[in-house]
């Protein structure tokens, strides 16, 4: 039996987002080819073993079961060497720590096999202005954008916000360039508002992006692989707020819809596809991710938007979906991607 790490939690603004997809996972995988070993990283950092219900995850009252595990017999959860719990590792975490390489680099460093992009594809993908950077020089076609240092904003700001109001035109969406989960993230539609919306994300991040708005459909699609990636059915978010934000995410309790396939020309379903692969291969993601796109209403241009290296991967999410519309049913997904870490393990083993 594999003993197969479903870590969850973490030290990012999405540690709840993190829970609720966890729990889809952990619900899902198949008992008679592994045996789960559950991992929760609580706000502060710490990782706890635990064993408690699945349905204690994501109120968040795991935590305490944990601790007390942990307290009573320390011998059985405390978690010393990593390797010696699992044999592989699938972190279910979104947003920095956990989708943005580090966590990753803390298995390539343990020699554990994992689930999902690599150190450096995760970190490119987490990074907006990184990532529109690649995809500017690869031609991909994206919306025009100014990337702002905290540094410039904080000793220059008269400056910054002149650059962005002669480049760009309102409205524009500031952004942390690491983050997710719409955090930090404003639209603007004048230069107060712009100032404000720039000091808020700065909170997040030294690095600020600022993209001019497009009037747009949301579009996303779903990629597995490794050398030769699949792109899925291409799916649409109708979100019920202005923008696809934190609350329509998660806790809008299903307003938001999702429309599967989307109803959009099969010519424009193919482009969108394959600009999928070719953003998916540039940043050499593995494994699985999410590449979401914008379909701009009036011109029916496609922009490609950002690629999601750990996506939302509750029942209802996404990325579950749209695998399931192309035939592939969620347990058998989670297996897709164990065997494509392993797969991606062993090539780069050499074994
Ligand atoms: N340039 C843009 N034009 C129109 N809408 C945007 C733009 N940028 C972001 N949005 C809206 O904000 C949401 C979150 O932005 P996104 O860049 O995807 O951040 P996150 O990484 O937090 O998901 C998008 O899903 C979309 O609804
Ligand atoms: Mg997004």
């Amino acid at each position: 039996m594999i003993k197969l790490g479903i870590i969850f939690g973490g030290r990012s603004r999405e540690y709840k987002v993190s829970l609720m997809s966890a729990t889809s996972v952990i619900n899902a995988v198949d008992r008679d080819r592994y045996e789960v070993v559950m991992i929760g990283i609580t706000e502060e950092g710490e990782w706890l073993l635990y064993d408690g219900p699945v349905d204690k995850i994501e109120d968040g009252s795991w935590q305490d079961i944990a601790k007390e595990a942990l307290a009573n017999d320390p011998e059985k959860y405390r978690l010393t060497n990593l390797k010696e719990h699992i044999d592989f590792a699938l972190p279910i975490l979104h947003g920095p720590y956990g989708e943005d390489g580090t966590i990753q680099g803390l298995f390539e460093m343990m020699d554990i096999p994992y689930g999902g992009c690599g150190v450096t594809s995760s970190a490119l993908a987490m990074d907006k202005i990184f990532a529109k950077t690649i995809f500017g020089h690869a031609g991909l076609p994206q919306g025009p954008y100014v990337a702002v240092m905290l540094e410039e904003l904080l000793h220059h700001q008269d400056e910054v916000v002149n650059k962005i109001e002669e480049e760009i035109l309102y409205p524009v969406f500031v952004k942390p360039s690491n983050m997710g989960s719409s955090v930090g993230i404003s639209k603007v539609y004048d230069r107060d508002e712009l100032i404000k919306a720039l000091k808020l994300a700065s909170t997040y991040d030294r690095r600020i992006i600022v993209e001019q708005g497009i009037e747009c459909r949301e579009i996303e699609v779903a990629i597995l692989g490794n050398d030769y990636p699949e792109a899925s059915a291409v799916g649409e978010i109708i979100p019920a707020a202005e923008f696809y934000d934190y609350r329509s995410k998660y806790c809008d309790e299903g307003r938001t819809k999702l429309c599967i396939p989307a109803d959009i020309p099969p010519k424009i379903a193919e482009e969108v596809r394959d600009i999928a692969i070719k953003a998916y291969t540039l940043l050499d993601c593995c494994g699985f991710a999410r590449v979401d796109f914008f379909l701009e209403k009036e011109t029916e241009k496609i922009y490609i938007n950002e690629i999601n290296t750990i996506p939302g991967f509750t029942r209802f999410s996404m990325f579950p979906l749209l695998w399931q519309h192309s035939g592939l049913v969620y347990p058998d997904l989670i297996e897709r991607i164990v065997m494509l870490g392993y797969e991606r393990y062993n090539v780069k083993n050499r074994r």
